[in-house]
């Protein structure tokens, strides 16, 4: 088992562990109602095998329907209204059981509801798994974009089990891998070239991608400046999204664009080297994250104003020096 140590909870990935979530839970909660939030994809494919594990509780689903729609105040108010007809106490513990979309409403929600009840996260897709689910950000989308309404707020545990990824779609895995790359570009060069080389992603690579963001995350909690690194690749990854309405390409095909984008600007600006592009591009063709022609940069400057990570209006831009070298520079919209 690999074991990460936050200041407040720990981080625990290993095959098989969704076996162990009755013995984890008793570890940090006395109660005998569990609450568990999850999309119908997951329910159906899991809710026998979680039920099975959790007999010893009296247990309440809570279904949404799949997908980033669900991350809107309509669902997050009917959650909340499920969850108080269910009798939620104060106390009783809430289990994000699935993807992004489900540990961000999910957790908003505990955040939020009786001004916070303790939460668990158990991711179910690569994304979640090496992303979502750690660093503490809840949210949920309104119709001017994506997660503007959320909270920093942490669980008490996180159960990651690679088995689990075993039901998920290709392009949903490739998902999870751009992740990734991302984290082996800014932080690890040992992900990077396993990735690069193609070879199986296992508990150790989803622990490399985890420690990258739980380095930065450590550093920076509330994302004023390190934590930035993350958003490698998000700038244009976002606009990207946004222009075609969270239906043409998924987050990971977004951010590929994205990063080739942000390589492509440093080499410009002479930051980035060439390799680094051609080797990246090569990736994402690989991962199927891609597909040529590449996206034009220039379609997508008017959306770029409206990222949360530009402050004052200066475009605060993530290049990457070399492998593990990510810098932020402030660029003039002329630059691009
Ligand atoms: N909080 C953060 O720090 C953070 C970071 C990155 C992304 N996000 C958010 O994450 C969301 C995207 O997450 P996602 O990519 O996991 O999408 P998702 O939650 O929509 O899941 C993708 C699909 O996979 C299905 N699925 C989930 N687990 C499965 C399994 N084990 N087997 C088969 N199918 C399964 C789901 O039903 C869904 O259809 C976005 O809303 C994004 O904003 C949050």
């Amino acid at each position: 088992m690999i074991t990460i140590s936050l200041p407040t909870y720990d981080i625990e990935i290993e095959q098989g562990l969704l076996n162990q979530l009755n013995e984890k839970i008793k570890t940090i909660y006395k109660y005998n109602k569990l609450f568990i939030i999850t999309d119908e994809t997951v329910h159906e494919l899991y809710q026998e095998k979680v039920n099975q594990i959790l007999k010893e509780f009296e247990v309440y689903w809570i279904k949404i329907k799949p997908g980033e729609k669900s991350k809107s105040i309509l669902v997050y108010e009917e959650t909340i209204n499920h969850l108080i007809d269910l009798g939620i106490k104060r106390n009783h513990l809430i289990i994000a059981l699935g993807g992004g979309v489900v540990g961000d409403l999910a957790g908003f929600i505990a955040s939020s509801i009786y001004r916070g009840l303790p939460y668990i996260q158990v991711p179910t897709t690569l994304l979640a798994q090496v992303d979502s689910s750690v660093g503490g950000k809840t949210g949920i989308d309104t119709s001017r974009g994506k997660n503007l309404i959320g909270a920093f707020y942490n669980p008490k545990y996180v159960l990651i089990d690679p088995n689990v990824l075993e039901t998920l779609e290709p392009l949903e895995y490739a998902n999870g891998i751009a992740e990734m790359i991302k984290c082996g570009l800014i932080g690890n060069k040992e992900l990077y070239l396993h990735l690069k080389n193609k070879k199986p992603i296992t508990k150790k690579e989803i622990a490399q991608a985890i420690n990258v963001k739980v380095n930065v995350v450590k550093i920076d909690p509330f994302d004023q400046k390190e934590r930035m690194y993350l958003n490698f690749g998000h700038t244009f990854g976002h606009a990207i999204e946004k222009r075609h309405h969270y239906e043409k390409y998924k987050h990971g095909q977004a951010i590929s664009y994205g990063m080739l984008i942000a390589l492509e600007l440093g080499i410009q600006l002479g930051i980035t080297p060439n390799y680094l592009y051609d080797e990246v591009k090569e990736m994402f063709l690989y991962y199927k994250l891609i597909n040529e022609p590449l996206l034009d940069k220039k379609d997508y400057l008017d959306l770029i104003a409206l990222d949360k990570k530009n402050i004052a209006d200066k475009l605060h831009f993530i290049f990457i020096e070399d492998i593990e070298k990510p810098i932020i520079k402030p660029v003039r919209s002329t630059d691009i």
